[in-house]
């Protein structure tokens, strides 16, 4: 495993105020963590953090990136996009290029090749020349992803991708991140404690404070914390609960293991 991201005790919000404390968790190539809480909990904020978009407040954020390909895919929240914009499915997939730094110059037959073959992963391959406007809630969500993927990032961030797509394609998503996650590392936040906890390895709860749970068990103090009895009673033929008392003895540890690995190295 090789770390691609360390964050430790960092502190952040905005001019109106601090929005996570203490937050640690490192993400490594090989992780598939589900990020979950409630609404304005700074999940979004965690992300921005990540992608160097804020900065802490104190602590630190450590980014591994060796310079070859490109680092993070991501996925923004509800991605917007003015849908009378004239631009094709394929242009926007291509696009994704550009945000790693390849620039606004031409693409090539073989940027080409690979925004048709991810969209043709995705089942809507027929749909490259078609234009934003044109498209489903769902299948444009599918062509975010798309763009997402192109630069082959290490780490592949979704921010609530599921919020206008189908219950079918949000299994057939999740089953798509499994076979990516076998390529890239990925942290997907949901809403949908119950779907995601099936899916990821590990899961990071965060409201205000970061809890990080080094398996994809959630427990029965987290599911009243986080407000999520509604959505287990939806979900409630997915195996995904273990209900179990969260010991607060092991907080810490669950809380700093990665680090403490790694602190002195
Ligand atoms: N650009 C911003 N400026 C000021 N406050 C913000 C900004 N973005 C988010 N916030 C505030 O930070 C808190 C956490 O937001 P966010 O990270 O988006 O939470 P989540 O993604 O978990 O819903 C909220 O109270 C929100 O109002
Ligand atoms: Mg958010």
């Amino acid at each position: 495993m090789n770390e691609l991201i360390i964050l430790d005790n960092v502190t952040a919000g905005y001019d109106n105020g601090i929005v996570l404390r203490d937050v640690s968790i490192t993400v490594s190539d090989q992780d598939f963590i589900g990020v979950i809480g409630p609404n304005g909990g700074g999940k979004t904020t965690l992300i921005k953090l990540i992608l160097g978009l804020i900065k802490p407040v104190s602590g630190t954020i450590q980014r591994f990136d060796n310079q070859e390909g490109s680092f993070i895919g991501y996925l923004p929240q509800q991605s917007q996009i003015d849908r009378k914009f004239p631009i094709t499915v394929q242009d926007i997939v291509l696009s994704g290029l550009m945000s790693a730094g390849k620039g606004l110059s031409r693409y090539s037959s073989k940027d080409k090749k690979q925004a048709f073959d991810l969209l043709d992963q995705m089942g809507i391959s027929h749909l490259a020349k078609r234009t934003a406007g044109e498209l489903s809630g769902g299948q444009l969500q599918r062509v975010f992803i798309c763009r997402a993927l192109i630069s082959s990032p290490k780490l592949l961030i979704l921010d609530e991708p599921n919020t206008f797509v189908d219950n079918r394609f949000e299994h057939e998503m999740y089953e798509l991140l499994q076979q990516f996650n076998k390529k890239m590392a990925i942290m997907i936040i949901s809403h949908d404690v119950g779907t995601i906890s099936y899916f990821v390895k590990t899961i990071a709860c965060v409201n205000t404070y970061l809890h990080y749970h080094l398996s994809n068990i959630i427990t029965e103090e987290q599911l009243a914390g986080y407000n999520c009895p509604l959505q287990i009673i939806t979900h409630g033929d997915v195996p995904h609960t273990v209900l179990q008392k969260h010991d607060h003895s092991h907080d810490h540890d669950h809380d700093h293991i990665h680090l403490t690995d790694h602190k002195h190295e």
